[in-house]
Formats: structure tokens, sequence, C-alpha cells
């Protein structure tokens, strides 16, 4: 698989990742099987997608776990990525940013991934509480204990709260700029997707020209745009697509020219081609520092994830990409 190089720690990864959220979090629990999601991670490594995306909040604590049952065995293989600062309660997650609360969650999180050094520590959201140079230095002293190799930044957006006209990651942006000056960002992490391209306008270039890496999340819109799903079919209590404005029925439904759009592409590609596989090639198009990690737990998609690295869209592919409906369903 192509390898990418992202940020200034000039580390090389798979072009294509793997987000293992599903095998523990966020996805319906029911169709949560160990084993399969075992070798699932095993498949990844073996084609090349060497990036293991997952965080302490996940399950919580049980993704890390399974992750770190394949690390115990094929360490030199994978590069993990994980993430501190949410905390699970009983019925919201809360941000803890506190430097003391960090460095033991780094040395639970080691524990649990049965490693002694993760590639990449994300901070998964800034703690309102605590000014984030005071959490971001202590992620850098991690650094400099060797427990953690480089640091990353998640970034969702504010999707409520925002100054009328300002852009989803305008916050996230000076965020960065404070980090920045504490301790070099290595990567970035957030939502990027046909459907959802808001990074483009600003995260993008932002990390683009400071060559810190782009971890593309949730590149299939939660499962959307690969045409798998069928409007109506409804999703368990436990599934964030439950509550996801673009999930209801109507919607779905409303969207369906997207995947069409994609399936076209797909369709030039070749007979095997799948509009999955357009999404990822579109996201890992937008730039060279950009590492897609898509979500999955069953094998067959992990192999189908993995040969998107190798699907090349044209210009007038990504021209025709541009120009498919904005979609319907906003959290706005
Ligand atoms: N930093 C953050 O705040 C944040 C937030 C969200 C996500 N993330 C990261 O981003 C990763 C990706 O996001 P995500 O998993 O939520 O969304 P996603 O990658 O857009 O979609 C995942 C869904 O797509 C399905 N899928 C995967 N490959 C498929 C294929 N080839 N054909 C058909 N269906 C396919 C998966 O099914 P199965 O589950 O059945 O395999 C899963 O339901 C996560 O795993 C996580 O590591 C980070």
């Amino acid at each position: 698989m192509e390898r990418r190089t992202i940020g200034a720690a000039a580390l090389a990864v798979g072009a294509v990742g793997l987000g293992c959220m599903p095998m523990s979090w966020a996805y319906s629990g029911s169709r949560q099987r160990g084993d399969e999601s075992l070798r699932a991670v095993h498949r990844a490594l073996d084609l090349g997608s060497t990036l293991l995306d997952t965080a302490d909040m996940y399950g919580p604590f049980t993704n890390e776990l399974l992750v770190g049952r394949v690390l115990k065995e094929r360490r030199e293989d994978a590069f993990v990525s994980t993430k501190v600062g949410l905390l699970v309660g009983e019925q919201h997650v809360v941000a803890n940013g506190r430097p003391g609360y960090v460095k033991r969650a780094c040395d639970a999180s080691l524990r649990r991934l049965q490693t002694d050094y993760i590639d990449l520590y994300q901070l998964h959201r800034a703690d309102p509480e605590v000014p984030v140079e005071e959490t971001w230095g202590a992620m850098a002293g991690l650094v400099q204990a060797g427990k953690v190799r480089a640091l990353g930044l998640c970034a969702v957006g504010a999707r409520s709260g925002r100054r009328p006209g300002a852009g989803l990651h305008d916050a996230t942006v000076r965020q960065l700029q404070r980090v920045q000056q504490v301790f070099p960002v290595s990567a970035v992490q957030a939502e990027l997707s046909v459907w959802s391209p808001d990074a483009l306008a600003a995260l993008l270039p932002w990390c683009e020209t400071r060559g810190v890496g782009f971890l593309a999340a949730m590149p299939l819109g939660n499962g959307f745009l690969t045409g798998t799903l069928t409007p109506g079919e409804g999703f368990e209590p436990d599934d964030v697509r439950a509550r996801h404005p673009r999930f209801t029925a109507e919607m779905m439904a409303a969207n369906q020219p997207i995947v069409a759009g994609l399936r076209r592409v797909a369709h030039r590609h070749g007979e095997d081609v799948t509009p999955a596989q357009v999404a990822l090639a579109w996201a890992l198009a937008q730039g060279r520092h950009v590492v897609a990690v898509p979500g999955a737990k069953q094998e067959r998609w992990v192999a189908e994830n993995a040969a998107a690295a190798g699907v090349r869209l044209t210009a007038h592919d990504l021209a025709e990409v541009a120009e498919l409906p904005v979609a319907r369903g906003s959290w706005d």
C-alpha cells in the first residue's frame, strides 16, 4: 500500500488506516464480535493499513484492550494512535485535560495496549476548565519521557454555539495555533468525507502549509457513502445513527443521489470498484498529507477499504464528485 508521511515527527503509515471504534463503540453493540474484530485488525496490518486508531473512551477501555491483543503479537507492524481527554460518565461524556490526569491516563492506555510506547497521542477534546497549553504541555512531557512518539489534536468542529458566519473549524484553528507554541502538532484528526467536506475550507490548508498530517475520520459518512444501508431499515438505540439527523429514513432517501454519483464514478474504474472505495480515494486525493481512517469491524470491509489506496481519481472524477448535491440533514 502507498505510504504517507505525517507530521513534524515524519511518521510513515499506510494511506488507508483502520478506525477501530465500531468494534466496541458508537455502532450497534449487538453486532460487535470480538473474534471477528481481531481478525479484521490482523488483516488490516497484513494489507499495509498500519495506522490503528482507537481511544481510551471507546468501550470505554475495551477497544484499547482489543487492539492491545494484536499489538502484543506484532507491535512492529502497527502504528497505534489513541486519544486522551474524554471520560465516559453515567449520562454524559466529560472532558478532563488536567495534567495529572493526562499522565495517569497515558500509563493506563499503555497497559491496555500492551506496549511501552504510543505512536500518536491525540487530545480528544479540550477541557473548557483547563487552558489547552497546560494539557498539551503534559502531553509533550510524555514525548520527552519516551512514552509517546508524536502528538495530535482531534477536531470534530463546533456544531452549536458558533458565531454567525464563523466556519465549523475556526475555533479549532485558534486552538491549534495555541498548542503549536508549546510543542509541535504532528496530526489533526477531523471528519472529512464527500458529504462532510467542511475541513477543506481552513483545517486542511492549515495542516498542509505546516507539514501537519490530517487523519480523515468518518470518511465513509458513518457507512452511508458505501451504499450498503437501506433507508428506513432503522438502527438499534445504542447506534449513533439512531439519533443522527442524516440517518432518518427521509434524509437517507433524500441523500441517495450522492451514493448514486459515487457509484457512477466507481463503475468507470472497474466492475469491482465500490462507492466506499471512491469515497476513500476522494479523501486521499485532498492532499498527500491526508490519511483516511475508515472504521470497520469486518474483514471484508477492511480488505475493500485497503484496496481503495490503489484507486486514483482523475480530475474529471473529482469535478463530478464536487458537483454532487450538498447533503441534507444537519445538526445545526
Ligand atoms: N476523533 C474523533 O472525535 C472521532 C470521531 C469519530 C470517529 N473517529 C475515528 O474515525 C474512524 C472512522 O469513523 P467511523 O467508524 O465512525 O465512520 P466511517 O468510517 O465513516 O464508517 C464506519 C461504518 O462503515 C461501515 N463500513 C466500513 N467499510 C465499509 C465498506 N467497505 N462497505 C460497507 N460498509 C463499510 C462500518 O461497518 P462495520 O462496523 O459493520 O464494519 C461502519 O458501520 C473511527 O473508527 C474512529 O477511529 C474519530
